[in-house]
């Protein structure tokens, strides 16, 4: 069942609102209203997401005012709530989404409907009133049985937290949602958040979806969604509409697999490393993603993702990089289709991971550097989003990790889970069981974690343990430790939880590991943690070289320095003898010899 939460004004509110992803908001432009939305300006439309259809509430509005408005404010939908015609309304159908409501009484015939059939997307059955709606009552929703037409319709009038059980109990086949209004104000225009919140429990049902994976609305308990501005909507909106058709496709799959066996190098082994077995007491394993082409596990996202640009016919491909190592994995794979490549880095990590910038410019990626801000992972970022907001017909951006407006999130977890999908076979064939008690990973953004629990989330005793960059210490002021540090907040096109100030200013971060150097993490990531089922821990530069070398003369493996966060965390942990523990190596450390030579002076 639908939601539209209907009669917003006040910024705040609005952002409130949004944040409890209903389906659609509306704001009424109708002069005689007390919701009439006269004095809010366009832009505080702007930061709600792409998921909920912005919709203008109109009563017998001119057509060139509705027109205006829907440029103005950005408007998905309108809903036409006077006595237009039929025609009126087919002047917008194809442009905007059509609601055309109606005041119910035992009179009210449904035999006109019939005549905006082909005009309209949906009906909106209000109680009929001489105001146009927002009466707070109700009507006898038994008269709904006479509706016999095909179009889906919203019920609105009078729906509050009393009979809100009720409504879930109408069973007609085209009842499409429920608008919220009225019932759920302190005051006409300002909604009540906490009785909104309870409605949206009943009417959702949350407990029914699966605990940790994303929602219809691209949400991830609290987090997730897509923040973004109007001009990238439509790109956005094409890759949500598309890449569930895309990447289940059987072709897409059987193209997906040849690549990640014959080109990357999969599947990655399954280590058991006896040394730090008998090191820490416990049976440990290295899923060695260090072992796929180019390095780390950025790879497999990266095949996944031109794979899926290909399929949206773009012949331009635009990356942010951090570490480098996503940077060269997206070169690579588009030097392999023949499409141009362009990678923002941040300055400062173009100097630290100079070999994989040598690498993208081998590889044929014009590499443009990211001055602004701390010069490193965030700004990087914003530079990609600026130029997809300028280039949005023809260009994808691979984004390269768990992060970014949905389904971004959703996109690169399914590439890289993998990494756990194989892992499972792995432990089974190796341990004869297929769940470990632990799996652990550094995270960034948190690609190579997410790929790590994939599979495992749902089983709960299997513990999930994700490790941050805590720099030069979590209270030093230079810092990535962001599930210490954070609040939840929006960060690139996100909600999440994020390393700021008081009044929202992004914090800089801080890490020697260019790829954790990141003030947030992936929307799951934070609902992992928030609800308690991940564990976020934080390692600091010194602690994470050190156990960087402990891998190379215990096992022979130069890590990267990003993965080394990862193995220190060994350290803090206690374990049972039995215990199978499995660690994500996720990348090597040949981009990394500078800085173990300068630390350890090699
Ligand atoms: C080797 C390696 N590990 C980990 C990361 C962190 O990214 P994520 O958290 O998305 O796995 C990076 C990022 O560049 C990386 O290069």
């Amino acid at each position: 069942m639908k939601i539209k939460v209907c009669g917003l004004k006040h910024p705040e509110n609005i952002n409130a609102v949004a944040a409890l992803q209903p389906d659609y908001a509306g704001f009424i432009f109708y002069g005689k209203s007390p919701r009439y939305m006269a004095n809010l300006a366009a832009d505080a439309l702007q930061t709600i997401p792409a998921s909920i259809q912005k919709t203008g509430v109109f009563v017998n509005e001119s057509a060139e005012n509705i027109d205006r408005l829907i440029v103005e404010y950005g408007f998905n939908a309108i809903q036409l709530h006077g006595d237009e015609s039929p025609e009126f309304c087919a002047a917008f159908k194809g442009r905007v989404t059509v609601i055309k409501a109606f005041g119910i009484n035992e009179d009210f015939d449904f035999e006109q409907l019939k005549d905006y059939a082909n005009n309209v997307d949906l009906f909106l059955f209000d109680t009929k009133t001489k105001e146009y709606g927002g009466s707070g009552k109700t009507f006898d929703w038994a008269i709904l049985d006479q509706y016999k037409l095909d179009i889906p319709f919203f019920l609105s009038g009078g729906v509050g937290l009393e009979n809100i059980k009720e409504v879930k109990n109408i069973t007609h086949p085209q009842f499409y949602g429920v608008d919220l209004n009225s019932r759920f104000e302190n005051e006409p225009g300002l909604k009540n958040i906490e009785k909104l919140k309870e409605a949206f429990k009943i009417i959702k049902n949350k407990t029914q979806q699966m605990k940790y994976g994303v929602n219809e609305q691209g949400y991830y308990g609290d987090f997730g969604g897509a923040y973004i501005p109007e001009m990238l909507y439509p790109n956005v909106e094409e890759l949500r509409e598309q890449y569930l058709n895309i990447i289940n496709d059987d072709d897409f799959k059987a193209e997906f697999d040849d690549l990640l066996k014959n080109y990357v190098g999969r599947p990655s082994p399954l280590y058991h490393a006896k040394r730090y077995s008998e090191k820490y007491g416990a049976n440990i394993f290295f899923k060695r993603e260090d072992l796929n082409h180019t390095g780390s596990h950025k790879i497999n996202n990266a095949i996944g993702q031109i794979l899926l640009a290909k399929r949206l016919g773009k012949k331009r491909i635009i990356a942010e990089t951090g570490a480098g190592q996503h940077g060269v994995a997206t070169a690579t794979v588009c030097a392999l289709m023949n499409i141009e490549c362009v990678v923002y880095m941040g300055e400062i990590d173009m100097v630290r991971q100079a070999p994989n910038v040598a690498r993208m410019k081998m590889l044929g990626a014009k590499v443009v550097p990211a001055t602004s801000g701390s010069k490193t992972l965030k700004d990087a970022t914003n530079e990609a989003l600026r130029d997809w907001i300028g280039n949005p017909v023809d260009t994808h951006y691979i984004i390269g990790s768990v992060v970014g407006p949905y389904p971004y999130p959703d996109i690169v977890a399914r590439f890289q889970a993998i990494i756990s999908q194989e892992t499972k076979a792995q432990l089974l064939e190796q341990t004869g069981k297929e769940l470990p008690q632990y799996v652990m990973a550094c995270v960034g953004g948190g690609s190579n974690a997410m790929g790590m629990f994939y599979h495992f989330i749902e089983d709960e005793a299997v513990k999930l343990v994700a490790v941050e960059a805590a720099g030069k210490g979590v209270n030093s002021g230079e810092s990535a430790a962001t599930t210490a540090l954070g609040d939840e907040g929006v960060l690139h096109g996100s909600r999440t939880i994020l390393m700021q100030t008081e009044d929202g200013q992004v914090v800089e971060p801080y890490s020697i590991s260019a790829g954790l150097d990141y003030p947030g993490i992936g929307p799951q990531h934070a609902h992992l943690f928030k609800t308690g089922r991940g564990q976020y821990v934080s390692i600091t530069d010194e602690e994470a070289l050190r156990a960087g070398l402990l891998c190379c003369q215990l096992e022979g493996i130069i890590p990267a320095i990003e993965t080394a966060h990862a193995l220190a965390q060994l350290e803090k942990m206690k374990f049972e003898a039995n215990d199978n523990v499995v660690i994500c190596i996720s990348g090597r450390g040949d981009k990394d010899l500078d800085t173990y030579i300068n630390y350890f002076g090699y």
